[in-house]
């Protein structure tokens, strides 16, 4: 039996629950913040793929490096060095969308400008972007479609051809860096921004107070945090908060409900923007905290602060789909009216 997929509307996981063993999944399913938080400090838990079928025992990541799988050193000081770059890169790519005309914001700033920026990070000759949106479109209707085969075998093609964007790269997170940036950090953002246009008297308060952006951008993480589940598997005998889990067993750390837990948040379904969430486990915690957590923060403070001194009073102008993929839930568009253009 296929791995089930997350009963999930978007913007509201399912209620955190005490921890089980779900037959079906073959896996414990882990939802409370606590358990969650327990299970990603863990050292007796590594991290795994997720199952292709329940009775799939290969959940270890194989020898290939995955996202998840590369630490990278990104520092704070790297990231304020590349604000300028991506700063410009916004301004370039928002000018066009002065017009008041409706705007898919997510094929016409979101993923562009992440993967400019993901090009100009990397140091690829832009002259490839093109066929890298090409790649990285692949790579994303695959995550979406998991069972999909024919999407599966065009991700295989499009990985490798990825891969000889960085034989030249001495540094080995290169390619790890350009997919957090160029798939990851869109996911985000859209997810975000549709959360901030449900809540219209949010979006006017951060454009009243932009220097409270960052204070926001937490709490978006929590509301509205792509990576709605991790997945890992106990290398030996282990206890997560007085349960048993024996070697060998498997996990499904459900992110987006332990973020939406009330005994750790107070009013855990309302977005708040002032609340300054801290705690949230967007960006994980422990051994594989997020490296890439520096530069979330900055692409995200850039680009809702461009959105926000352009556009005001935006409302969606359309119902949108989201794409759910194992790991990952994002919309696949965004279409938004434009209020009156600053
Ligand atoms: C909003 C965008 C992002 C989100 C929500 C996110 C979320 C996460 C999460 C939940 C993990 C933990 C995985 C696990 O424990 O199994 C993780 C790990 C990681 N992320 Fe991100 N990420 C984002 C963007 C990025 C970016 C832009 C980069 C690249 C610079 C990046 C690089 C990494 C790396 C290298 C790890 C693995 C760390 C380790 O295993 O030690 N991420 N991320």
């Amino acid at each position: 039996m296929a791995i089930e997929p997350l009963a999930n509307v978007p913007l509201s996981p399912p209620a955190p629950e005490d921890l089980y063993f779900s037959e079906s999944q073959n896996a414990w399913i882990l939802s409370r913040h606590r358990d969650v938080l327990a299970a990603l400090r863990s050292a007796d838990l590594s991290q795994a793929r997720p199952p292709k079928t329940a009775t799939d025992t290969n959940a270890k990541p194989a020898g290939e490096k995955v996202h998840s799988e590369i630490h990278i050193p990104l520092l704070s000081s790297h990231t304020s060095k590349w604000q300028t770059e991506i700063n410009w890169l916004a301004s370039a790519l928002l000018q066009p969308l002065f017009a008041n005309r409706p705007v898919d914001l997510v094929a016409e700033f979101i993923r562009p400008w992440c993967l400019d920026s993901a090009i100009a990070l990397t140091g690829i000759n832009p002259i490839h972007s093109a066929r890298l949106a090409r790649l990285v479109s692949h790579l994303s209707e695959s995550d979406a479609a998991p069972h999909d085969a024919a999407a599966k075998s065009r991700a295989t093609e499009a990985n490798q051809k990825l891969d000889q964007f960085f034989l030249w790269s001495s540094a080995s997170y290169e390619k790890s860096l350009f997919l957090g940036i160029a798939q990851t950090v869109p996911a985000f953002l859209a997810s975000a921004w549709a959360a901030l246009l449900q809540h219209p008297a949010e979006w006017k308060i951060l454009q009243t107070h932009p220097d409270w952006i960052p204070k926001a951008t937490e709490e978006l993480l929590r509301y509205a945090g792509p990576v709605h589940s991790l997945f890992r598997q106990a290398d030996r005998e282990t206890s997560i908060c007085g349960t048993r889990i024996a070697a060998g067993d498997r996990l499904i750390l459900r992110l987006a409900s332990a973020n939406r837990d009330a005994q750790q948040f107070a009013e855990p379904d309302r977005l708040d923007i002032r609340r300054g969430a801290t705690g949230h486990l967007a960006l994980s915690s422990g051994f594989h905290y997020c490296s890439g957590a520096s530069l979330v923060r900055m692409m995200t403070a850039t680009a809702t602060e461009s959105i926000l001194a352009r556009y005001s009073e935006s409302k969606l102008s359309n119902s949108f789909e989201w794409s759910c993929g194992t790991m990952l839930i994002w919309p696949s568009s965004l279409p938004v009216l434009p209020g009156r253009v600053v």
